[in-house]
């Protein structure tokens, strides 16, 4: 990577301000649901203590409040957990600019400081530079480990980095260097699985790895239209009727360019969503019946394909996971990835990622992304901000 890591940067006896993605789901209690964005953010924080920086201020958004204080939307439970992984007293603020936040960071003993939800202010997702400036005057270095808010150009994510030496901190190294090598130079058989409910969402993602994948597996809710686009009968299943079009042409640009693309041949198929236990599995959808999960026969074509690849990206469930009834393909699938030996399985976030820590099984997968959003902006080939916007190691050097 050409930007400066925490690595390379003096930290000692210095004021470090640093973007973690805190945004985590929240259960109707406020409980944490899944902590896994505050556990990849340690290491990070560990070694700025462990380099001696002198105060190490965390900043984060949670959820979308729009410029506004939600009450929900405060940082509380998300300090209160931090607190007992770091195993270190956090100071969490109620604000996260001015002078009362200033003085806070100045005059009190604990090393770790958490500010409240940056995204209070609109001035956050417009990116606006005095609201950056704010920020990066409560300190003296900048480390964005956001991974997954990197795709967003927000005033702590993107606009801050213009006022202070930027450096990226683990996580977000660790995504890039993951994300980056399965991208631009896959291990092959270079295998990719595509899930969730639309082909929109995924059109930029298919079309970047078109010319890289060996083989593209297509399971989930966006098959349905690939389907149709195929003259299949896809009974009341889900389909973008306007993009069905579209999947054709990109079926046939992967033939062109020698790429399978593998789609289910069997389904698990029901008449309504709140009656599962009348699901059956069939071969050709029936007129009134739809898909919620790829069938036996598939699952085992999809093993079958996987079973000699070298690199694997998967984004996207291949069925309604979130219902224990229609979740046995995306299980069956995400067990035989972690099993699978010799090979590189990185999960886009988001779906994907839920499913794996659903069912356990996170210990066998190479890599998991923090980012839903940012994950597939990467893989998609884009450049993100939050990268974009970090000192270059070059530019360092020459000062
Ligand atoms: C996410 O959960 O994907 C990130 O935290 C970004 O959140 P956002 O989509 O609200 O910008």
């Amino acid at each position: 990577m050409n930007k400066l890591t925490v690595k390379d940067v003096d930290l000692k006896g210095k004021k470090v301000i640093v973007r973690v993605d805190f945004n985590v789901p929240l259960d109707e209690k406020l409980n944490i649901t899944d902590d896994r964005r505050i556990r990849e953010a340690l290491p990070t924080i560990k070694y700025l203590l462990e380099q001696k920086a002198r105060k190490v201020i965390l900043m984060s958004h949670l959820g979308r409040p729009e410029g506004q204080v939600v009450e929900d939307m405060r940082l509380k439970p998300v300090a209160r957990k931090l607190q007992e992984l770091l195993k270190e007293k956090v100071l969490r603020l109620e604000d996260c600019i001015g002078d009362t936040v200033k003085k806070a960071i100045e005059t009190s003993a604990e090393r770790v400081i958490l500010l409240e939800n940056l995204r209070f202010y609109k001035a956050e997702t417009k990116n606006d530079p005095e609201f950056a400036k704010k920020l990066a005057s409560l300190a003296d270095i900048y480390v964005n480990d956001a991974f997954g808010t990197a795709h967003r150009a927000h005033a702590s994510t993107e606009g801050i980095a213009k006022y202070l030496t930027s450096a990226a901190g683990f996580l977000l190294e660790k995504e890039i260097t993951y994300l980056g090598k399965a991208v631009g130079n896959p291990q092959k058989p270079f295998v990719v699985i595509l899930g969730g409910k639309k082909v929109s969402d995924k059109i930029l993602l298919i079309e970047n790895l078109i010319p890289k994948a060996n083989t593209i597996i297509i399971g989930g809710g966006m098959a349905y239209t690939f389907l149709k686009s195929q003259g299949k009968k896809i009974g009341k299943s889900i389909c973008e009727n306007d993009k069905v079009d579209l999947a054709r042409s990109l079926l046939e640009k992967a033939k062109a360019k020698g790429v399978n693309i593998a789609l289910p041949e069997d389904f698990v198929v029901v008449e309504s969503f709140d009656k599962p236990q009348g699901r059956k599995i069939t071969a050709d959808i029936p007129d009134g019946w739809e898909g919620v999960d790829i069938g036996p026969r598939t699952r085992e074509k999809f093993k079958e394909i996987l079973k000699t690849a070298k690199t694997v990206v998967w984004n996207g469930p291949m069925g309604v996971f979130e219902i224990d009834a229609f979740a046995e393909g995306t299980k069956e699938i995400a067990k035989f990835l972690a099993g699978l030996k010799g090979a590189t399985t990185i999960i886009g976030g988001g779906d994907s990622a839920a499913a794996v820590s659903k069912f356990g099984l996170e210990q066998g997968m190479t890599h998991i992304s923090t980012g839903g959003g940012a994950s597939l902006e990467f893989l998609e080939g884009k450049e993100l901000p939050g990268i974009v916007a970090l000192t270059a190691k070059e530019k360092a050097s020459a000062r």
